[in-house]
């Protein structure tokens, strides 16, 4: 082997312990869930979210025939595996729930606020509250215009 190739191995091997241990470092976080505070946490901004929601005249006649309580509870297993928590969310996947009911951007931008008011009613850290609404963010294409 030259003297080359010696340095371009030895170079690949560094790189392979570096990301291995960044990958060790990675598993070793808690998961959003834990750092949001599990389940009663998630539980409580939820709460809060269908109060904010069911007073808000921009969105709340889409959840006129809405069972609180089972809204809520679908709600808090698909946040909560979202997270990486324990749970199991059994619910239809998000196109799915909401196809026929024509959201919209403004929708969308509404029930964001919204959830953006709970975090902050349980002082939810900035690190955190970010993780959540990119969360969010990122299923915007499959809950709007279907
Ligand atoms: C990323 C944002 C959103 C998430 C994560 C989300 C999550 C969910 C979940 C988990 C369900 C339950 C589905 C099932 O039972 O199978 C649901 C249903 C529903 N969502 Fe969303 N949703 C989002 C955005 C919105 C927006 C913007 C609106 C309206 C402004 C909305 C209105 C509804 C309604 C009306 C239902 C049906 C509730 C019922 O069963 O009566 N959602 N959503």
């Amino acid at each position: 082997m030259n003297r080359l190739s010696r340095r371009t191995l030895g170079l690949v091997a560094t790189g392979l312990v570096a990301l291995s241990l960044s990958a060790g470092a990675i598993a070793e976080d808690k998961t959003l869930y834990q750092r949001l505070g599990g389940k009663p946490a998630l539980e409580a901004v939820v709460g809060e979210l269908w109060a904010i929601t069911s007073a808000d005249e921009r969105i709340n006649h889409y959840f006129a025939n809405t069972k609180p309580e089972a809204f809520a509870g679908q709600l808090v297993d698909f946040l909560c595996q979202a997270a990486g928590g324990p749970c199991q969310y059994e619910g239809k996947d998000m196109q799915a729930a909401h196809t026929g009911m024509s959201l919209t951007d403004a929708d969308f931008a509404a029930l964001a606020e919204n959830v953006e008011m709970a975090l902050d009613k349980f002082d939810v850290p900035a690190k955190e509250h970010g993780e959540v609404m990119a969360m969010l963010g990122s299923l915007k294409s499959a809950v709007v215009n279907h």
